[in-house]
């Protein structure tokens, strides 16, 4: 699956980076968001992953997040994942972006990961802001209420919210700056994300996108491997570390 091209586009490269979608973590059993099996009680994501959502209806969004968490504790990262780990290991500079909230990457063992889109498992309060860990409630009907007397709500990024300025900085810098570029299980079309492989290209990287199926980028960058990233990923680092 590792073409002759991007095999040597990678022993040249000094900096590669790595945008992740919920794609990396469908062999792991964690659902994606788009897609009919992504769909949770037939809400589409935008409709739950907004503040207003959450404030008029905070139990059905804490129903999912429940849900989701419930999932993602007890499952274990992928082939995918350890090969990420691997090519950390290899290059001198190596930069995981990921948009992904499940923690998979770091349970894995990568050092050096850009979240995006926050962490399930970080929480913290709507009204001072005051960081709370990770909270576990099966009855949400109770409904988790910080010191102040705020609600608290996962610590992730929801439609209209802003991403963390650094973690987005360092992303477009990594971006901007990687020979190669890989866009591995994400539908690419929620924004700024999205526009991260298309960064990469417009600055000169080999952009490369595993995916089982194809995208609104497939046909706007180098190479497309139409594939599961826990097959596809482990064939491209053992051909690497072997030549
Ligand atoms: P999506 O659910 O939109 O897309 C998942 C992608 O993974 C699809 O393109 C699938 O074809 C692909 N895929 C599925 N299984 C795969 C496998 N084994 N190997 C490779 N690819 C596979 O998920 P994201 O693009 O991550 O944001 O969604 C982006 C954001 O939308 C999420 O971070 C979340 C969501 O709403 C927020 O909640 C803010």
């Amino acid at each position: 699956m590792c073409s002759e091209r991007l095999l040597s586009k990678l022993k040249k490269a000094k900096t590669v980076a790595v945008l992740t979608g919920a794609g990396i973590s469908a062999e792991s059993g964690v659902p994606t968001f788009r897609g009919e099996e992504g769909l949770w009680q037939k809400f589409r994501p935008e409709e739950l992953a907004n503040f207003e959502a959450f404030i008029r209806n905070p139990k059905l969004v804490w129903e999912w997040y429940n849900y989701r968490k419930q999932i993602i504790n007890q499952v274990e990262p992928n082939p995918a994942h350890y090969a990420l780990v691997k090519m950390e290991a290899h290059f001198q500079n190596f930069h995981l972006i990921t948009q992904n909230v499940d923690n998979l990457h770091r349970k894995a063992g990568s050092q050096q990961i850009y979240e995006l889109h926050g962490n399930i498992m970080r929480n913290r309060c709507v009204d001072c802001n005051k960081y709370i860990d990770d909270i576990y409630f099966t009855n949400s009907e109770e409904l988790p209420v910080c010191d102040c007397g705020g609600l608290i709500r996962p610590d992730v990024v929801w439609f209209g919210e802003s991403l963390p300025q650094q973690v987005l900085m360092n992303s477009f810098f990594a971006t901007k700056n990687s020979d190669v570029f890989f866009s591995i299980g994400t539908s690419a079309v929620v924004q700024p994300a999205a526009s991260l492989p298309l960064e990469a290209k417009q600055s000169g990287a080999y952009v490369v996108e595993i995916n089982t199926e194809p995208t609104v980028i497939t046909n706007l960058i180098d190479e497309s491997l139409l594939g599961k990233a826990g097959e596809i990923l482990p064939q491209i680092v053992s051909k690497l570390l072997d030549s």
